[in-house]
């Protein structure tokens, strides 16, 4: 069956945020030590920063980084981790010794040389609202105060302007230190709000949200006047004790209601009166959550190889199928979609774990996620425009992780243009396993199909599919990489392949 898509480059959905394609980075394994901070390999620069990895970084383009957690964050203490003399932490979400070596200022040299804005996670489980505010005070005030001045000593002398902060992580789950209940909860990101704004009234706040209807009240209640973002967190397929990845087709299941906490907490948003001043940062997303057993659990593992050594299974890279870049691409869609209310989203991890990118000592893997990012930032417009097709989209039958029966729409569709030049490119995801489909584009609107035709716009086609489903990328060997193909001059109603498993986008471009 031929599906005809609409595409109308006069009906604007909205501009959405380059923060889309936002990132995460954790103290967490071999995420920054051993990973993006190695002072001790050739590969890294004066700075002990992986120059291969800032590459591959700067090339999809990340526009911002949250750090340094995550669940760690939860009893870190900033203040340790600046100056000439590090103490070192007994990191007691991870279990693990952290030197403190990488602290706020290599952070921040380290986002300046990937070009990013910084997006700090401040601790709202062992932490106060001074100790918040403090950091605020060191990252942004001029020079006045104890904190400010600390920063020149330490050979900063310029602020760092961090616009980007999180009033703590997921300080509603039992597995945080210093969870909080939502009445605390709502009483304690307002006296952090406060205290930060007082320090940099320009700051950018946000607070954990949940779908929850009692926990965003109270938090919105008491400080929904305070905070620019609310923070929500997902992850689908759950392998923290267990690690077995789901198949493709269970994967697949999972695309279902992609965007439903976005949704949710739109409701809430928009019964409070507030859904004009407060923005979701979606600030940790994954297909896969990530393995760690034994430490969010009241068994905590006692024996290293309980808690400590099954982290080396995020590594195994043949986990990351086109399951994870089709996924990933049904969620950017659907991000894309809702850019009026999403304006920041932030894959967990960027590095290593279940990251776009996994690194070893004398190279880096680009994992099938890290060419969808590729393509949404390089290849795809920054406008959404409205999309409609003119028959039901396809569906296709498949087996939840449980072993329940999912009926899921087989294609995932989303058009844009750009606002600085002429031009449409169409997102368009097959999840098809084995099936290819087919499509047809209609694109009237600030060119109609007839103009694009007698101009000779030409069609060209960025898929990401691999040889089959289970397609990935590892050491030596590179299955999943964009492949681009000419379709040749634009014809009205022409009709385009779309591969099984596939992730694409369909340029149109007028001649030049
Ligand atoms: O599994 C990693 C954890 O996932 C992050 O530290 C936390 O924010 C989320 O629960």
């Amino acid at each position: 069956m031929t599906i005809a898509v609409n595409a109308n480059s006069k009906r604007v959905i909205g501009k959405r945020s380059p923060m889309l394609y936002g990132h995460f980075i954790e103290h967490f394994h071999r995420q920054i030590y051993d990973g993006i901070f190695d002072p001790s390999s050739p590969l890294s620069d004066e700075d002990g920063f992986r120059t291969d990895i800032i590459e591959a970084m700067r090339r999809i383009k990340v526009p911002v980084l949250r750090w340094p957690g995550g669940c760690f964050v939860s009893s870190y203490h900033w203040k340790d981790a600046v100056g000439p003399v590090r103490q070192p932490l007994f990191d007691k979400a991870w279990r693990v010794e952290d030197p403190n070596t990488f602290g706020t200022d290599e952070y921040i040299r380290l986002c300046a040389k990937i070009g990013c804005e910084p997006y700090i996670c401040t601790n709202a489980g062992t932490g106060t609202p001074e100790e918040m505010s403090d950091w605020v005070e060191y990252c942004n005030l001029e020079n006045e105060g104890r904190y400010a001045k600390q920063r020149i000593a330490n050979g900063y002398e310029k602020p760092y302007k961090v616009k980007y902060w999180s009033i703590g992580n997921e300080n509603y789950g039992h597995w945080e230190i210093g969870a909080k209940s939502a009445d605390e909860w709502g009483r304690l990101v307002r006296e952090s709000a406060k205290m930060m704004r007082h320090v940099d009234p320009e700051a950018q706040l946000s607070a954990a949200a949940l779908t929850d209807l009692d926990w965003n009240i109270n938090l919105l209640k008491n400080c929904g006047q305070y905070l620019d973002w609310i923070s929500i967190h997902q992850y689908w397929d759950m392998m923290a004790e267990v690690n077995e990845p789901a198949s493709y087709e269970e994967c697949m299941a999972f695309t279902k209601n992609i965007a439903r906490s976005v949704d949710e907490v739109r409701g809430i948003l928009t019964a409070m009166g507030l859904e004009d001043s407060i923005k979701i940062a979606f600030d940790e997303w994954n297909l896969r959550s990530w393995h760690h057993p034994n430490v969010h659990t009241i068994r905590l593992g006692v024996d290293r190889n309980d808690y400590l050594s099954p982290r080396d299974k995020n590594d195994v890279n043949t986990t990351y199928t086109m399951a994870d870049a089709v996924f990933s691409a049904c969620f950017l869609n659907a991000m894309n979609r809702n850019c009026d209310l999403v304006g920041m989203a932030n894959f967990a991890p960027i590095l290593n774990t279940r990251g776009c990118i996994y690194s070893y000592d004398t190279g880096i893997v680009l994992r099938s996620t890290y060419h969808v990012f590729d393509l949404y930032v390089n290849y795809l417009g920054d406008t959404v425009v409205d999309l409609w097709t003119e028959e039901k989209l396809p569906t296709m039958c498949v087996l939840d992780k449980n072993g329940r029966e999912t009926v899921v729409e087989a294609l995932d569709l989303l058009a844009t243009k750009w606002s600085d030049r002429q031009g449409m490119a169409v997102a368009a995801v097959n999840k098809q396993t084995t099936a290819a489909q087919e499509i047809t584009l209609w694109t009237d609107g600030m060119e109609s199909d007839e103009e694009r035709e007698k101009t000779g716009a030409q069609v060209i086609l960025y898929t990401v599919e691999g040889a089959g489903p289970d397609s990935y990328n590892d050491r030596d060997r590179e299955e999943v990489r964009i492949e681009q193909k000419s379709l040749g001059a634009f014809r009205r109603g022409m009709q385009i392949e779309l591969a099984p498993h596939s992730v694409n986008v369909i340029q149109i471009i007028p001649a030049s």
